[in-house]
This record gives structure tokens, sequence and C-alpha cells, in this order.
């Protein structure tokens, strides 16, 4: 080792310190050229076999580099520390109060929706989907509804400039289903629907819907009834039964709307049922020949059953939700009640 690779080897050990960006990279070096098998050390062991003439520079330079970078390291302490200061560990109050993150809740028309498919995939359903704009076709003709019925009117239906218009019902995926499966059907459909409602307390433009369809060969009307029972029991208490009263839609026949036995006070009357015993759901039918007609099903072999349900409705029967309009005012106060 001679004088210039001294100065060389200090200017390395400088530079390796000076470019260490943490406090382990910093200690590496040290140990490197400080440590008691370093750099430093080794040459001082090794100053008795230099010739006698160069010992005194060597042996000088060697304590140079030693003080210069043991200063060096040193300060590059420091430095680091204090930027870490700023925003690592040093700045830590162990003694503040953590910062709350609110527990997030699913919304109830989610909620009546997950659950209401739960209940029907246990029941050997599968979900199905459809547009929420949708043709006119597939809304009201392939239903069976006539050209002059009411609720294509323009005002209960949003049309669009295309021509198409934003779905008033769950029922076109009914339609979608069987125009792309032979039967046997087995489904049900949630998703949004609108209408030019005037929004109050159980009326909005825009709400949900779940729809069922069930179609094979001698699917009868029993098996409607049997499986809206099992199902209102699933959802609402085993203590609920279901009534069917007549009623008109255009793609069932017989239709039927249907009501839950009220579950808060078991049938006997009270302020939620409004003294009546019943919560009114939604309609049901059983599927009309000449929808099977329409999608190429042949309503001699098959028949089918198919139901649809407010899901707004639901929720605010199951929770005790007065106003259907809290359901979208986002309101966390209250949707994290559910
Ligand atoms: N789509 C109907 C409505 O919005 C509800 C309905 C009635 C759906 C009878 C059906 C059904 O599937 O069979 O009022």
């Amino acid at each position: 080792m001679n004088a210039q690779e001294l100065t060389d080897l200090k200017q390395a050990a400088l530079a390796e310190a000076a470019a260490a960006t943490d406090a382990a990279a910093l200690e590496a070096v040290r140990i490197k050229y400080l440590g008691r098998n370093g750099r430093v050390p080794e040459i001082m062991d090794n100053l008795r076999n230099i010739p006698a003439a160069d010992r005194r520079d060597v042996g000088r330079l060697a304590n140079e580099l030693k003080n210069e970078l043991q200063n060096l390291v040193n300060a590059r302490k420091q430095e680091l520390q204090q930027s870490a200061g700023s925003t690592g560990p040093a700045a830590f109050d162990y003694t503040l109060p953590g910062r709350w993150r609110g527990l997030g809740s699913r919304h109830p028309v989610t909620q009546v929706i997950e659950r209401t498919i739960g209940i029907f995939r246990s029941m050997g359903f599968t979900v199905a989907d459809g547009p929420d704009i949708e043709t006119e076709y597939h809304n009201f003709d392939a239903l069976n509804t006539p050209a002059d019925h009411p609720s294509r009117d323009t005002q209960d239906t949003f049309y669009l400039k295309t021509g198409q218009l934003l779905r008033t019902q769950t029922s076109p995926v009914q339609i979608r289903v069987m125009e792309k499966q032979k039967p046997p059907v087995r489904i049900i459909a949630p998703g949004r629907c609108y209408r030019r409602d005037t929004t109050d307390a159980t009326h909005s433009a825009n709400f949900h819907q779940i729809e069922g369809l069930y179609v094979d060969r001698h699917v009868s009307m029993a098996e409607l009834k049997g499986d809206l029972t099992h199902f209102a029991r699933q959802l609402m208490g085993p203590g609920v039964n279901i009534r069917f009263r007549p009623h008109f839609f255009p793609f069932t026949e017989p239709s039927v709307e249907y009501d839950f036995s009220c579950h808060v006070c078991g049938g006997k009357g009270c302020r939620v049922c409004k003294f009546s015993g019943w919560i009114e759901i939604s309609g049901a039918g059983m599927v009309n020949p000449k929808v099977f007609d329409i999608v190429g099903y042949d309503p001699e072999e098959f028949t089918g059953y198919a139901f649809g349900m407010g899901v707004e409705r639901i929720a605010m029967i199951l929770y005790g939700i007065p106003d259907i309009r809290m359901l979208y005012e986002n309101d966390v106060r209250f949707l994290e009640q559910f």
C-alpha cells in the first residue's frame, strides 16, 4: 500500500459515506473501513511490512482517512436522523388517539337483493341480467302489452330519442332469457326500473325490482304459491303466510297480486299493515301462452310461473322505513343502522 493508493482509498470511502441514503447503508460503510476487520485497521496492522521510507506517510494518511471518515459518518448520521424525524417513527406521538375510520355497511336495498338471491339460489334459481335501456319490444310488445296500454304512455315511461326506453319493470329480462335459452328456465333478475312518477313517500322515479321466472313441464300455480311462501318465510320469519288476490297483467294468465301476512303483528292488524293484517308485495301469475308463442316456446308442452316484486317496498317493510326517499338521501346516520 503506497501513498497514492491510500489517497484513492480515502476518496472512495468518503464518497461512499456521502452517498449512503439511510442509517443501515451508512453503518455498512463504517464497518467496511473502520470496523474491527475493516480496511483501516488492516492497513495499520501492515505498517511494519511497509518500507521504512514510506511508513510515516502511509501511517499519517491512514490516520487522516480514519478521522475524516469518522467525522463524515457522524455528520451524515445526524442528517439522516433529522430528515427521517419529520415523517418517520421519531415524529410519531404514541399518546395521540387513533383515527376512527367508520365501518361501511351495505345499503338496505342491496341487502334485500342479496338475501333474495340467496334464498332463490337455494331453490335452484340462477341470476339473470338485462339492460336498463330497453327496446319497446322487450319492455312491452313481447310481454303481450297492448299498444294502447296506459303504462306505455309518455306520462308513465321515459322514452329516449333513439326510440328505446328506460325499462319500467324487470319483466323484459324474462323475454331476453327465453329468447336465448330453451326450457327449463329458473331465474331471478334483480335490477333498476324507471317510471315517470312524482316522488313522494312511497314513489320514486328510479327503483328496483326482482323478477322471477320458472318454466318447465307441469309447472303449476300451486308451486308458485309454495315457492313464494317459502321465500316469504325465509325473508320475514317462519310465521309469515301469503295470499293471492285476482288481478290482471298482460304477460300472465291467470294473474294475481300477492300479499305477505304482517310480520309485525302476525296478521292481527297493526300500524305497519294499516290494520289489515296483510302487506301488499307485488304481482305474479302463470306465464301467458301468448308470451311463449312470441319467444318460440311450445305452450302445449311447457307452463311457467312469473313474479315481480319491489325491492324498496320490501326493504321498507322489513326494516320499518317510513319513507322511500330515505333510501336515496345517502345520509350515513340513516344507512349505518342496517
Ligand atoms: N312487472 C310487473 C310490474 O311492474 C310485476 C309483475 C307482475 C311481474 C306479474 C311478473 C308478473 O313477473 O308475473 O308491476
